[in-house]
C-alpha cells in the first residue's frame, strides 16, 4: 500500500444501478482524485443487508453492478482499491470496540438517524442493525487510517462522529491509535431528478440511469421538469429551476447550443420539445462511451471480481493493524 499519498475513503451500498446523480455527486471525483490519493472506494454490502436482510439475492447482484458501474465511468482498479465489506471482518471488531464510547442518547438524537427513521417509519420499531448504522460507517473510516471522506453537507456529521470518537478512543488509553479524518467539502453535489425534486434518488424513482438504453433514455427526458407556468412556446420560459437546462449545463458540451437555447427560451421563442430533443443528444453523447465500457466490463466480470477480492484482502490486512494497535491500547492482546 502507497503511504505517501493521502487517503480517502467513500463508499456505496449496492442497492441498486447508479444514476447521474451519482455521477456528478461523487462518481466523477472519485475519478479525478484516484491518481493524487490512495483512494478507497467500499461496496458496503453489510450495510446494505440491513434495509435487506430478507432479500440477500438483491445485495449479491447489485455488487456485480456497481462494480460495472465504477468501471464504465473510468474508476481504475489498479489505482483504487476497490472492496467489499464482508470481507474486511475487521470493521465489525472494531466497530464493537467503537461502540463503546458513543451513547444511545447520543444516537437517538444523530440526525441522518432520526430522518431516516422517519422516512421509513421505523420509530417504533427501529431494528438494532439500523439504528448502529453511523458507528460502523465510522469503524469503516477509522479501520483505513483515512485522511478525507468526501461528503455532502447531509453527510458532514459522520465525519464528525469519526473524528469524535477517534479523539475520545485515543484520549482514554492515552495513544495516537486511531487517525482523525477531516470532511473534504464541496466535490458532492446534489443534481435535481427529472420529477424537479431536489434529489435524484432511487427512491423517489427519478434517477436517469448510467446504464439506460437509448429508449427509456429518451422516454425520461420528454418528462423532464421543465417550467410548469409555461403554456406555450410562445411564452416566456424560466431557466432557474429548470431541470431541462440543469441538464443541458451539466452535460452538453456545445456551450454555444445552451446558450442560444435559453435566450430563445426566455423569449418564448423555442419549444420545450427542441429543448428536449437536444438535450436527449447531448446526453446520449455523454452517456454513449460509459455504456460502451460498461460492455467491456460485462465481459471481463470476473476478472473485475477477482481483483476486487484480493484488494479487500489487502484492506484486510491493512485494518487488522488497527484492530491490533486498538487492542494493546485496551490490554486484550494476548499474542
Ligand atoms: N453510507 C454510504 C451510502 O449510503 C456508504 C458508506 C458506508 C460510506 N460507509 C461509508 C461512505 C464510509 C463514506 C464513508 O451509500
Amino acid at each position: 500500500m502507497d503511504t505517501t499519498k493521502k487517503r480517502i475513503m467513500t463508499g456505496d451500498r449496492p442497492t441498486g444501478k447508479l444514476h447521474l446523480g451519482h455521477f456528478v455527486g461523487s462518481l466523477s471525483n472519485r475519478v479525478k482524485l484516484q491518481d493524487e490519493y490512495n483512494e478507497f472506494i467500499m461496496i458496503a454490502n453489510v450495510q446494505a443487508l440491513t434495509d435487506n436482510f430478507d432479500n440477500p439475492s438483491k445485495v449479491a447482484d447489485n455488487i456485480k453492478e456497481l462494480i460495472m458501474d465504477y468501471y464504465s465511468v473510468g474508476i481504475d482498479f489498479n489505482k483504487a482499491h476497490v472492496y467489499i465489506q464482508s470481507e474486511v471482518p475487521q470493521i465489525h471488531e472494531i466497530f464493537v470496540y467503537l461502540s463503546n464510547f458513543v451513547t444511545i442518547q447520543q444516537l437517538s438524537h444523530n440526525p441522518t438517524i432520526k430522518t431516516e427513521l422517519a422516512q421509513k417509519k421505523l420509530e417504533e420499531s427501529t431494528p438494532l442493525g439500523f439504528f448502529y448504522y453511523p458507528i460502523h460507517q465510522c469503524a469503516d473510516i477509522l479501520c483505513v487510517s483515512a485522511d478525507l471522506v468526501p461528503v455532502g453537507k447531509d453527510q458532514a456529521p459522520m465525519v464528525e462522529d469519526a473524528r469524535e470518537i477517534a479523539r475520545k478512543f485515543n484520549s482514554t488509553y492515552k495513544v495516537n491509535v486511531l487517525h482523525e479524518p477531516q470532511a473534504l467539502f464541496g466535490v458532492e453535489q446534489n443534481l435535481p431528478g427529472i420529477d424537479g425534486n431536489a434529489k435524484m434518488s432511487k427512491s423517489l424513482n427519478n434517477c436517469i440511469y448510467l446504464s439506460d438504453d437509448d429508449e427509456t433514455l429518451k422516454k425520461k427526458i420528454f418528462s423532464v421538469f421543465t417550467d410548469p407556468s409555461r403554456v406555450h412556446a410562445t411564452d416566456p420560459g424560466k431557466i432557474e429551476g429548470n431541470v431541462a437546462f440543469i441538464y443541458h449545463d451539466y452535460f452538453n458540451t456545445n456551450k454555444k447550443e445552451v446558450e442560444d437555447l435559453k435566450k430563445r427560451y426566455k423569449e418564448g421563442k423555442v419549444g420545450d420539445v427542441e429543448v428536449k430533443e437536444k438535450l436527449f443528444v447531448a446526453l446520449k453523447t455523454f452517456l454513449d462511451p460509459i455504456r460502451e465500457k460498461r460492455k467491456e466490463a460485462e465481459a471481463k466480470l470476473p476478472e473485475l471480481l477477482s481483483t476486487v477480492i484480493s484488494t479487500s484482502k489487502e484492506v484486510s490486512i491493512e485494518a487488522s493493524k488497527t484492530v491490533s494497535e486498538m487492542k494493546k491500547a485496551m490490554k486484550i492482546n494476548f499474542h
